[in-house]
């Protein structure tokens, strides 16, 4: 194409004087110079700060690259369990996780296979008095560990009475790499039967607190996706499938609005799935998706998702409803090395200022104590656990908790539960519910 010159134009000036008007054609006007301005302070500290975000995660990329091996706990001499309370109602609902978790590890602790540890200080009193999202000597605790059994801890937000630190369940799973979140939702007398793959370690959640007010009137946060982090979340979910037999696998993502950070993710998806050619692969938008699951005939139809962290956070407390709520269910933050078992509710401060903690439902870090045992290799009592929890919570009822003194106590929901583990025909039970 030809390029068009721009020809700074003559001014014609009309001058009067004696002689009458006479029009004078002055000189062209000289050639600006172009000199860049220079960006506003507020555009360079922007800058500089979003390069020090890409220095680490590139950094953080290369180390995802180099694969690491799975521990293998079968030989490990003892397995260290981590017992930490968190705050809130967290240290009522986790001490009687802890009771049900040594009743049953009972013969394996006198053999020294395995040792509980209780860790202190995770509470948002010392978490704000330290500023820190994990004191550095609870983090040293968690890191001698194994594995570890976790109370829900605060997390505050902008304008609560504590300084803004980053969530501790947050700050854990990046520090330990505990890229799997999984978590179980089932409910037989519905067809239920879900199995979500979180990922755990990025999106808007890998750089939540490193968000940037560029002026007072600009916020911004970043949304980070890799592809070995992607990778290694939806293997897992196919594995798993493959393993349980499931047919189908489904990723959940926004990519026609979010497109390269969810685009990455769905790409990397179909590329994993071609590796699994007997099970099916589709995809869902997650606004779609959220009005499925209350689809009754739809809903029975998915079995495996594998979605980014925040959608994987918020489908995940709405499957969780249909099983009695967020109370309910467990959730396992997997990495090759570490590994972390929550309940998938908050600290309920409400609760412990009402003095009703003792009433909070123990359930969920209890289903978490049953993902435990499964993960670190006691299958069998993994399960028995899980079908008491579902007989109890879900089946038989015969203690209803009610988070307040007109239901049941977590101490006597515990005892329920252990009752319940102890019957001998504890599998033809909760078989029987199965067939319901
Ligand atoms: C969860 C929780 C946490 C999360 C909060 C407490 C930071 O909601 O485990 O789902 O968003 O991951
Ligand atoms: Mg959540």
């Amino acid at each position: 194409m030809k390029k068009i010159r721009k020809v700074r134009p003559r001014t014609v000036k009309k001058v009067r004087s004696k002689k009458g008007v006479r029009r004078v054609t002055t000189k062209r006007p000289a050639r600006k110079k172009m000199v860049k301005k220079a960006a506003p302070v507020s555009i360079v500290r922007a800058q500089e700060h979003f390069r020090g975000i890409l220095e680490t995660q590139l950094a953080r990329v290369t180390r995802l690259k180099k694969a690491q091996d799975w521990i293998d706990y079968a030989k490990l001499k003892p397995i260290v369990i981590g017992i930490l309370g968190g705050d809130g109602i967290g240290p009522y609902i986790t001490g009687e996780a802890q009771r049900v978790l040594e009743h049953l590890l009972e013969d394996e602790v006198a053999k020294g296979k395995v040792e509980f540890r209780a860790i202190e200080g995770m509470t948002i009193e010392r978490r704000a008095e330290v500023n820190k999202a994990i004191p550095d000597d609870v983090l040293v605790e968690i890191k001698k560990c194994h594995v570890t059994l976790k109370g829900p801890t605060t997390t505050p937000k902008k304008g609560d009475p504590w300084p803004n630190i980053e969530s501790a369940n947050v700050a854990v799973r990046k520090e330990l790499d505990l890229f799997a979140n999984v978590r179980p939702v089932r409910v037989p007398k519905l067809g239920i039967d879900w199995m979500f793959f979180r990922e755990n370690t990025e999106d808007v959640y890998a750089l939540g607190p490193f968000g940037i007010e560029v002026t007072p009137d600009i916020a911004i946060d970043f949304k980070l996706t890799t592809k070995p982090g992607s990778q290694r979340i939806i293997k897992l979910a196919f594995e798993y499938a493959r393993k349980n037999k499931q047919s189908r696998v489904t990723a959940v993502t926004k990519a026609n609005v979010v497109k390269t950070t969810d685009g990455l993710f769905l790409k990397t998806f179909y590329e994993i799935a071609k590796q699994y050619p007997g099970i099916e692969a589709d995809d869902w938008f997650i606004d779609i998706m959220t009005a499925k699951l209350v689809d009754e005939k739809r809903r029975r139809e998915f079995k495996v998702m594998v979605l980014p962290n925040l959608y994987g956070d918020i489908l995940t407390d709405e499957a969780a409803e249909f099983q009695g709520g967020v109370g309910t269910a467990g959730s396992a933050n997997i990495g090759k090395r570490y590994a972390m078992f929550e309940a998938i509710h908050g600290s309920a401060p409400r609760m412990v200022k009402e003095g009703r903690a003792q009433y909070a439902d123990p359930s969920s870090v209890i289903r978490a104590g049953s993902m435990l045992l499964n993960h670190i290799g006691y299958v069998e009592l993994g399960s028995r656990l899980g079908m008491a929890l579902d007989i109890c919570g879900q089946y038989e009822k015969k203690l209803v908790m009610t988070g307040r003194s007109t239901g049941a106590a977590g101490r006597d929901f515990c005892d329920y539960i252990l009752a319940t583990i102890a019957d001998p025909n504890l599998a033809a039970r909760w078989q029987e519910y199965q067939l319901a």
